[in-house]
């Protein structure tokens, strides 16, 4: 009897600990061969720095494997400090997690793309980030004007990065399907991602064809568009939408996971931002359902084509 209970208890903490490491997301294969967990944690908010390290710690208890950067973001070492702690308590092991990053406008130069990315790597005290991301077409100088940089030069410093190990996987954001062609013109690799504006509220069906078409995965940034209130105030949707009521009543869901959801049966990663232990575990609390063709629908009759960031 003492020997079937050993071997139970034994077989839980074993089953426990792969549930961990496997995390809550599914993943999905990126045209390098590279996997993608499907829903990651965002990260931006210059006030909230230092509630980051605390964040990668909820969310990956959570059961969250993608946390989504930027060396714009300010808070790669308090990333960092999280995803060292989670390793140091045996929770995941560094290659259980996807960690992206971005690089700034203001290095473009194809010779200053490496020495960034090196930059953003010791902050966060990583060997290697799995995506490295140009965070926008636009370049500027060191004091923010505009500068013409052709967005292929800056892609032959990313497939430098990508050749020397220290992004596993390469792509881009806020790029719109010309830039990506130029871009693939120019060089022998497609980008893996694209990460855009993607909410209800804006649904960039064509935007989101175009990448599928080119074997591009779309990561959906600001995924709750303006069903959550935002600074600066306005814009903010009416939440108690009967359609939508009726879609979470229907699954026992919030409107929050709805609209996750939504975005996951659109074939899109939504990286949802919060510094809060329940909202982060509620919001990757989404992969035991799914909406009928007819709720994306719904979902997507709130698009009136408008963004939050220019
Ligand atoms: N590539 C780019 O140019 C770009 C641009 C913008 C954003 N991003 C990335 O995308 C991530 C997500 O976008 P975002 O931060 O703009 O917007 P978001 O994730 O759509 O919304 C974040 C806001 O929603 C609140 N929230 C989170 N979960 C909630 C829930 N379940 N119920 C109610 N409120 C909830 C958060 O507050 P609490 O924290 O208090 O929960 C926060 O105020 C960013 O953090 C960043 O990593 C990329």
């Amino acid at each position: 009897m003492k020997l079937l209970l050993a071997t139970v208890a034994a077989f839980a903490v074993i089953s426990t600990i792969s549930a961990a490491v496997r995390g809550k997301a599914p993943t999905k294969q990126l045209n390098d061969g590279n996997h993608i967990p499907s829903l990651g944690l965002g990260s931006f908010g210059f006030d909230e720095i230092r509630k980051m390290r605390q964040a990668v710690w909820d969310a990956v208890q959570a059961g969250y494997r993608h946390i989504d950067t930027a060396a714009l973001y300010g808070n790669e070492v308090e990333i960092g400090k999280g995803i060292a702690d989670v390793i140091k308590q045996g929770i995941v092991k560094r290659e259980d997690l996807f960690i992206t990053t971005k690089l700034w406008n203001d290095k473009h130069g194809r010779n200053q793309v490496v020495p960034a990315l090196r930059e953003s790597l010791q902050k966060l005290g990583l060997e290697y980030v799995d995506l490295y991301l140009i965070h926008s077409p636009e370049a500027t100088d060191a004091q923010g004007n505009t500068i013409k940089v052709d967005v292929a030069e800056t892609w032959q410093g990313m497939e430098e990065a990508k050749r020397l190990g220290l992004a596993r996987s390469i792509g881009v954001s806020n790029f719109n399907i010309e830039q990506i062609d130029r871009i693939i013109k120019n060089s022998n690799f497609v980008p893996s991602v694209n990460q855009i504006e993607i909410h209800p509220s804006n649904t960039k069906e064509k935007e989101v064809a175009d990448c599928f078409e080119r074997g591009i995965v779309v990561v959906a940034y600001s995924p709750f568009g303006f069903f959550v209130s935002r600074a600066g105030g306005g814009n903010v949707v009416n939440r108690n939408d009967p359609k939508l009521l009726n879609i979470a009543r229907k699954y026992n869901k919030s409107i929050n996971q709805v609209i996750l959801r939504y975005e996951l049966d659109r074939d899109l990663i939504p990286i949802p931002k919060s510094t809060n232990p329940q909202r982060i575990a509620e919001n990757i609390n989404v992969f035991d359902f799914q909406l009928t063709p007819e709720e994306i629908g719904i979902v997507g009759s709130f698009n009136q084509n408008k963004s939050i960031f220019d």
